[in-house]
């Protein structure tokens, strides 16, 4: 899809996946964020287009803002609001949008406007520091393309403690335009490395597709420093990818609420939506989850080892696209029966097939 130049545009099926799973994210986030620790959190919107679609939509910065304005009871941190936009008609229209709203005494909103990401970022985050570090922050990067997006700055991020990212990769812009000699700077910039080239002279379409990806998730690791990464694919019923999605963040309790969010999302039929995270696994969220693919994914991570189901737990949360709720009755009940597995340190009385116990150990 070419970027619109209109200030407001038609919602996608594919823009409409893109935010169930951000407003699902931001429910758990904040609440985790607010009611915890924090005094003060941060919702950055990078690219944070008009705030509303053609057909009366809603754009990711008011579903941030409407997400933060409906617990019950309120948030008790002070809920800070970056939202940057380059175009000035865009940025009015979505602060019309912020003025139809009541909003409370602890929520702090800027709408930079007519200003790139990295120029407002690095003109306002003095303002988010506290004993010199970012507040609590995640941060949606949503660019039409790679422009505007540069590595150092998701990089920047990450370098604080409890801030993570959640990166629209455009892929198929970006593949599109990986030849081109004007981007060669812009896409060093976007990967924060020269690396990408080598995915240039790929031969095949889904091998340049990989690399790209693969890269980019390296980087979040080894440069970007971020515990954990996954990405998640957007394709076509032709199954041409259009997006990926990465979520970097170094908190497992974040992880296992992206997975959630992930999981439930309602699928229109026109797309296809699936954890891309290990090119050999691509997990399709359906509304069952494909158990026989995380069997054999704990059947060979644990062959004939013996490890406590809190291993097992942080295994599928950490090495696969499942859920900490998927293995126990669908998976290691099963097994037991089968006779596939044994508990060695199983309490007096427990039934067959519960494993409520994380430090129980179980020999496969
Ligand atoms: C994909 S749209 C954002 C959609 C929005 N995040 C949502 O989900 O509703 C990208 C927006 O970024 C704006 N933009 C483009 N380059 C930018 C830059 N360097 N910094 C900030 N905004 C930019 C565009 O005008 C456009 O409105």
């Amino acid at each position: 899809m070419a970027a619109p130049k209109e200030t407001i545009w038609q919602l996608e099926p594919h823009t409409r996946a893109k935010h169930e799973i951000l407003r699902r994210y931001l429910q758990a986030w904040m609440v985790i964020l607010s009611q915890g620790r924090f005094p003060d959190i941060l919702y950055i919107d990078g690219f944070a287009g008009p705030g509303e679609y053609e057909g009366g939509e809603l754009g990711s910065p008011i579903i941030a803002l409407d997400t933060a304005l409906s617990f019950r009871p309120p948030l008790q941190a002070s809920v800070h609001f970056l939202f940057v936009e380059k175009d000035p008609h865009r940025a009015e229209h979505l602060r019309q949008q912020i003025e139809q709203r009541s909003i409370p005494n602890n929520f702090n909103i800027v709408v930079e406007g007519g200003v790139t990401f990295e120029e407002a970022f690095s003109r306002r985050h003095q303002q988010y520091l506290r004993g010199g570090k970012l507040m609590p922050t995640f941060a949606f990067i949503d660019p039409f393309g790679w422009t505007g997006a540069p590595f150092a700055l998701v990089k920047l991020i990450l370098a604080n403690p409890s801030c993570e990212v959640f990166v629209n990769f455009m892929y198929e812009e970006i593949n599109r335009f990986l030849n081109h000699p004007d981007q060669v700077g812009n896409f060093t910039t976007f990967f924060g490395t020269e690396d990408w080239k080598q995915c240039v002279s790929a031969a095949e379409a889904r091998q340049r597709n990989r690399c790209l990806h693969d890269l980019y998730m390296q980087q979040l690791h080894t440069d970007g420093g971020a515990k954990y990464v996954r990405s998640f694919e957007m394709s076509n019923s032709r199954d041409v990818t259009d997006y990926f999605l990465f979520y970097a963040t170094s908190s497992l309790l974040g992880l296992k609420k992206m997975k959630e969010a992930m999981w439930k999302i309602d699928e229109s039929g026109e797309f296809r939506f699936s954890d891309s995270t290990d090119p050999g696994q691509l997990i399709l969220f359906e509304k069952a989850p494909n158990f026989a693919t995380l069997r054999a994914q704990m059947l060979h991570a644990f062959s004939r080892k013996t490890a406590t189901v809190a291993e097992i737990e942080n295994f599928v949360v950490v090495e696969t696209a499942f859920r900490e709720t998927h293995y126990k009755t669908q998976i290691l009940k099963p097994l037991e029966q089968e006779g596939k597995i044994q508990v060695l340190n199983a309490a007096p009385g427990r039934r067959v097939g519960t494993f409520g116990n994380p430090a129980m150990r179980v020999k496969f």
